[in-house]
């Protein structure tokens, strides 16, 4: 029978994995925005060799399974190194990278996809080209990726519980946590399913407002 007064006591502590879920989220957010934009920009470049490796990253990272990059990073690079991280450290690491390939196709498709003549009539005009990306191309490819960015942040949020496989008590290792310890475990998981779904939805509407806001704001 489910039961959930039988893991009500541990709902607190169940809930206390959702910060730790966000730092990761929020530092992986942001660091794979900057590795993002650097990837997009080498991928654009006019250089073969350095779009070569650009295109490599990204193939890389979205080629290999992300728990696969986490654990290498966690469990195989201590031996080449001999430095070991922290599960938090290794996590943020792993998905800071792996976000990364996935953000530069973003924003590389969103500069592409703005109309050629932009960029004609801004040499036409005698813009320099850095001035050009910077205020005539990246406004307007960014509210083209905006939907695509939200979606990251999403996916990111529930990727985020393979942190759970390196020690981190997020909200997943703590459900399976309370599991363990009350030998019960469709109630703590179907709790932590719950929490994962309520954080995103929260996202999904965060994005629609900010959709919203912009198409206003034209
Ligand atoms: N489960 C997929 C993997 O293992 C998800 C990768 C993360 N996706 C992302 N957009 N950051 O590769």
């Amino acid at each position: 029978m489910i039961d959930f007064t039988k893991i009500q006591d541990s709902i607190p502590y169940i809930l206390q994995g959702i910060p730790v879920l966000f730092q990761v989220v929020i530092v992986a957010a942001i660091a794979g925005m900057l590795i993002g934009i650097v990837v997009a920009a080498l991928k654009i470049t006019k250089n073969g060799f350095v779009r070569f490796i650009g295109h490599a990253y990204t193939a890389v990272f979205r080629g290999t399974p992300l728990i696969l990059q986490l654990a290498i990073i966690h469990f195989g690079l201590p031996q080449l190194t001999g430095y070991v991280t922290t599960g938090y450290q290794s996590a943020i690491i792993a998905f800071s990278l792996n976000s990364g390939a996935y953000i530069s196709e973003i924003i590389r498709a969103g500069i592409q996809a703005v109309d050629r003549g932009q960029w004609e009539a801004a040499d036409a005009l005698g813009i320099p080209y850095m001035k050009q990306l910077r205020s005539i191309i990246l406004p307007q490819a960014f509210k083209n990726i905006l939907p695509a960015i939200m979606n990251e942040l999403i996916t990111l949020t529930k990727e985020s519980a393979l942190i759970s496989t390196v020690g981190v008590l997020d909200v997943m290792r703590r459900a399976q946590v309370v599991g363990g310890e009350k030998a019960l475990y469709f109630e703590p998981l179907l709790f932590a399913g719950f929490v994962y779904f309520v954080l995103v939805m929260g996202l999904s509407l965060i994005g629609q407002q900010v959709e919203k806001a912009m198409r206003k704001s034209g």
